[in-house]
């Protein structure tokens, strides 16, 4: 996916659809598809309140309500002066099926490297100074070859991979630095940040690359206050995801296209999924045309309200990719009044959306990703100090002799090895399986 080859294809592809035989015409699909979600919305209220009047009067998942009851803190120094120098080391001290949230309190600097959080340690928390943040950074692409000869592909170029579930993330950097790849080049995709975990929040937090940046893989995600910079496809995936008061930033002078949100009947649950932006910003910082989204699947859906569209954002607004007859698909896009020189709805592809406020209202809320089982407020705040008790300054990761060849080559470690092959996690395996194979074909 990306194939920046593809992109005079797809600036023809916009000038087709925008024209006039494709005018307004919302289709009883998507009429039902709304009355669908607004009763979706209903029930969901419904089930809140009913359990806000319950015992506890909490509608926190149980397991989190517990989670948060018993918070541990790792504190990370790239320095030396915390329990561990490296993520790494301090994921790999958290113990597997942890019940309790583990704070990894993030000194600030830079942390060269590869980090995939497993799906068995949920309950993690980066928590770092949004002033002085702390910045996860690597350089890998698709093309990058890994340990079996073969290039790492789409996911495995990721710099931090979240696959556990209720993972937060404050004042954190992810960033991938790899040289950005030539129009026409394949194999430029470099992912900085890959969620796969569900129930997952990230507050001031920057996610920082070119081609495919953000892979917002699967499950339900919140984005509050983050910047996001990138250039091809930067966000895609199929999570089910609200950003909110978002910054929004094509780096490129050629075509950026900020979406390829990957609803698709074939994939098991992406049905469910969709991105939703309110309040956010859009912007070019290199003078570029950016594309609100184009169909990666054949049910793709994006929503943006109440959102700044700079003049970089083209008039047609979206384009339909591979889709052929994008209008009777199953492809929602949508916006509500948003502002700003980009933001003519009049102009978009006849296809697209003018949200009324009834039809908005389902997803511009914590409630479109069910939020009130799972959003907190972001862990603002003086650092608590370190918590961590089982273990002697003697035989800490940071001091110990194995430490300083972990830090310095975090590919030697299993970590990395799972970065570059995770099919090994049974969960994940077909998903990725169908992901990749878009991607390739
Ligand atoms: C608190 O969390 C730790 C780490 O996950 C776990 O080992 C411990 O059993 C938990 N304690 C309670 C009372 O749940
Ligand atoms: C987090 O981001 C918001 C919005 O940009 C900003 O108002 C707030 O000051 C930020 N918080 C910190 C601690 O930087
Ligand atoms: C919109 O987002 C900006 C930050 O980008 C924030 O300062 C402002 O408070 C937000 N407005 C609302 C209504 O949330
Ligand atoms: C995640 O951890 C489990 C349990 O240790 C392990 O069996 C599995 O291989 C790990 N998954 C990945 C993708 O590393």
């Amino acid at each position: 996916m990306g194939r920046n080859m593809a992109l005079p294809l797809l600036l023809s592809l916009a000038v087709l659809a925008a024209s006039p035989a494709a005018t307004a015409n919302p289709g009883a699909a998507f009429d039902n598809w709304l009355t669908a979600t607004n009763t979706d919305y209903k029930v969901n209220q419904a089930l809140y309140a009913k359990k806000a009047v319950g015992d506890t009067g909490n509608t926190l998942d149980a397991s989190l309500s517990a989670a948060e009851a018993n918070k541990t803190t790792y504190v990370v120094d790239p320095k030396g002066s915390g329990d561990y120098k490296t993520i790494n080391a301090a994921l790999a001290a958290i113990p597997e099926g942890n019940t309790g949230r583990v704070i990894l309190d993030l000194k600030p600097g830079e942390y060269r490297e590869k980090i995939f959080l497993n799906l068995s340690k949920p309950f993690v928390t980066f928590k770092s100074d949004p002033m002085n943040p702390a910045i996860i950074v690597y350089s890998d692409t698709a093309a990058t070859v890994g340990k079996d000869g073969k290039p790492v592909g789409t996911v495995g170029s990721t710099t931090c991979a979240i696959e556990s579930d209720y993972f937060v993330a404050y004042g954190v950097v992810f960033k991938n630095d790899a040289p950005l790849a030539k129009p026409g080049a394949k194999g430029g995709q470099a992912v900085a940040l890959r969620v796969f975990g569900t129930k997952a929040a990230f507050y001031n937090c920057t996610i920082d690359g070119g081609q495919d940046t953000l892979y917002d893989h699967k499950g339900l995600h919140y984005f509050k206050d983050c910047l996001i910079r990138g250039s091809v496809d930067f966000i895609f995936g199929f999570g089910r995801s609200f950003y909110e008061n978002c910054d929004i930033v094509s780096i490129v002078k050629e075509v950026a296209v900020l979406t390829a949100q990957q609803r698709t009947k074939t994939i098991e649950g992406a049905i469910e999924s969709g991105f939703s932006f309110k309040n956010c910003s859009i912007r070019g910082e290199a003078g570029g045309q950016i594309y609100l989204g184009r169909a990666w699947g054949d049910s793709s859906r994006v929503v943006y309200a109440y959102t700044q569209m700079s003049k970089e954002v083209v008039p047609v607004g979206w384009d339909g990719w591979s889709i052929k007859a994008p209008e009777s698909s199953g492809i929602y896009y949508g916006e509500f009044k948003c502002s700003g020189p980009g933001s003519d709805a009049k102009k978009r592809v006849g296809w697209a959306q003018d949200l009324t406020e009834a039809q908005v209202k389902p997803f511009i809320g914590t409630h479109y990703v069910f939020g009130d089982s799972w959003i907190q407020p972001p862990p603002t705040g003086k650092s608590a100090p370190s918590t961590k008790t089982s273990k002697s300054s003697a035989d800490s990761p940071a001091e110990s002799p194995d430490s300083s060849s972990s830090a310095e080559s975090p590919k030697s470690s299993k970590d990395s090895a799972a970065a570059s092959s995770p099919k090994s996690s049974a969960s994940y395996s077909k998903d990725a399986k169908s992901s990749e194979k878009k991607k390739e074909a």
